[in-house]
């Protein structure tokens, strides 16, 4: 008999922290970690380098499944560029919101996130986690804040890259993003009703962190 591997699930919208929280997780605890994201965010790319539009939704579900992306040494490699800061532009964003609407191109995406489910464990960061990728992780969380709190945290993000930004438009490019990510009919985001809450609107990250490690050494008894 064989136990399966451990997957923490850690679910939630933009900018919530949640991919600083999960990536610090994964580092405590010595498990694997995916950024589920990045991946939507790479056939975002892949589909402007190769001139597909957004809504062919056959040609993006090849590009996903042929996806030549490597994550390696807190690095995101695109064949042999590196593409870790080209992924996180508004372009890629946006794309990679539009991407991952399409049922053909999430389905594409599946088995390439299940292969990190390695020992000793993984921690899977993204939206649909809990719900469609890992639905019998031992640990899921839904971890969230205020849109006022993730605004702000995004705006100081891109002072400190000298980027140009306002707080209105970010508070409504999150409302917008939020309303997207629900609304889908394939894979919105959700708290599942076996997901524990983390809402960090008034916690740092090392709160954050200490929740879900706490979390998953020591699940709460069953009732
Ligand atoms: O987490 P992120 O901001 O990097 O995600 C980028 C986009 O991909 C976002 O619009 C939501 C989508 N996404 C998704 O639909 N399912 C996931 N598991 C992860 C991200």
């Amino acid at each position: 008999i064989t136990t399966p591997v451990p997957v923490v699930a850690i679910d939630g919208p933009s900018a919530s922290g949640k991919g600083t929280v999960a990536a610090r997780v994964a580092e405590v605890l010595a498990y694997n970690y995916l950024d589920s994201g990045s991946l939507y965010r790479l056939v975002a790319l892949a589909a402007m380098r190769a001139g597909v539009a957004l809504d062919e939704e056959p040609r993006l579900a090849a590009l996903a499944a042929t996806l030549p992306a490597r994550f390696e040494g807190g690095r995101v490699w695109f064949d042999a560029d590196d593409v870790t800061d080209e992924i996180r532009t508004e372009a890629c964003s946006a794309g990679a919101s539009k991407v991952a609407v399409l049922g053909a191109v999430r389905a594409a995406l599946l088995g390439r996130q299940r292969h990190y489910r390695r020992a000793p464990g993984l921690v899977a960061e993204g939206r649909d986690m809990g719900s469609v990728v890992f639905p019998d992780a031992a640990h899921k969380v839904f971890l969230t804040a205020s849109v006022e709190s993730r605004a702000e945290r995004r705006y100081k993000q891109l002072m400190e890259k000298g980027l140009p930004a306002t707080m209105e438009s970010l508070l409504q490019d999150l409302r917008d993003r939020d309303a997207r990510d629900a609304a889908r009919s394939v894979a919105p985001l959700l708290k599942l009703p076996d997901a524990v809450l983390l809402d960090t609107t008034s916690k740092g990250v090392e709160e954050a962190v200490a929740f879900v490690v706490d979390f998953v050494r020591n699940p709460a008894p069953e009732a």
